[in-house]
């Protein structure tokens, strides 16, 4: 009988805001034979017994409205964003140095590609044919996507494919990709809970994932910068780069959009949310699209200050 580590456990694994602050994992703890029983065997395994209760998606996100809209909207980003992940990630596994991060990397990688099907898939559920979801995938490509993720790419593959810095790489990816878009993640699986439960499945799912690529990707700069604290201005530098080409990217009105129609989703199906709070004594039909969108600010701006801490980088100027 082996026990389940915490992290990769349905019923105890902490909120990805928690445990992508606080959670300590590195590549020796999460190798192949790790992610083989735990995360494949153990999580995926009740993902997919029924053990893990799914309600399915409301009428309110089945029928055409703004709801239905902003979850295509947010979903068919969210898969466009995984392949990307998934794609860039084939660079961490090539340039990985030693054979417990290549192991890593390798699981990450398959957990992305997992998280790209999921929101896709889910997409179906809400009565998409698959002819809709390829358009609606095909639209978001060719604008939010083309706005904000494909910049990002290709400053992570001029990181991680054209230079072959591994190091680098895995800290774009942590903290400039997963610490930015885990945080807006938590706010979307807490905010369609009572109208969607199966979209909420769904992230909670990825959302357990990010927290184990969070904690050992920033455990791989940890260790790397301990050893080789000449190289902190490098990593430094690349920090601020990130930050500077974020700040030019429409990130904020892709959010904007999309919390417009939820709003506009929210005021329709209010009965139907009830008294469901959002976070402790803030009850979701009360929060404005201006409050949401801070929230999510805040929590991706508080991960990423504890994370380049811990990483030994908490004096990367903003
Ligand atoms: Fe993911
Ligand atoms: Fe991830």
């Amino acid at each position: 009988m082996t026990t389940t580590p915490v992290e990769a456990d349905w019923d105890n694994a902490p909120s990805v805001l928690e445990g992508a602050r606080t959670l300590e994992l590195s590549p020796q703890d999460c190798n192949l034979p790790y992610w083989l029983r735990h995360v494949a065997g153990t999580m995926l395994r009740r993902l997919s017994d029924g053990s893990v209760p799914d309600a399915g998606p409301t009428e309110a996100v089945r029928t055409p409205g703004p709801l239905r809209d902003a979850i295509i909207d947010e979903f068919t980003f969210r898969h466009l964003a995984e392949e990307k992940a998934t794609r860039a990630l084939s660079f961490a596994v090539f340039h990985s140095p030693e054979t417990d991060d290549l192991e890593f990397f390798a699981t990450q990688l398959i957990d992305e590609a997992r998280h790209a099907r999921a929101f896709r898939e889910h997409l179906l559920r809400l009565d998409l044919s698959a002819a809709e979801i390829e358009a609606a995938v095909a639209h978001t490509a060719a604008t939010s996507a083309a706005a904000v993720l494909d910049p990002l790419e290709e400053f992570g593959l001029q990181v991680l494919r054209d230079q072959g810095d591994f190091h680098g790489g895995v800290l774009v990816l942590t903290v400039l990709v997963e610490g930015v878009l885990a945080p807006a993640a938590e706010l979307s699986e807490r905010k369609w809970r009572p109208l969607d439960p199966s979209a909420a499945l769904v992230e909670r799912g990825a959302n357990m994932d990010e927290i184990r690529h969070l904690a050992v990707g920033s455990s791989v700069v940890r260790r790397y910068l301990t050893e080789h604290s000449e190289q902190r201005p490098r990593l430094l530098d690349l920090v601020m780069e990130g930050r500077r080409l974020w700040e030019k990217l429409p990130m904020q009105e892709v959010l904007f959009r999309r919390e417009s129609l939820f709003q506009e989703g929210l005021a329709q199906h209010a009965g139907l949310i009830g008294d469901y709070e959002i976070w402790p004594g803030r009850r979701l039909v009360d929060t404005s699209i201006e409050e949401r969108m801070e929230a999510a600010e805040r929590w991706s701006r508080e991960t990423q200050e504890t994370r380049l801490e811990y990483m030994l980088l908490s004096d990367a100027p903003r």
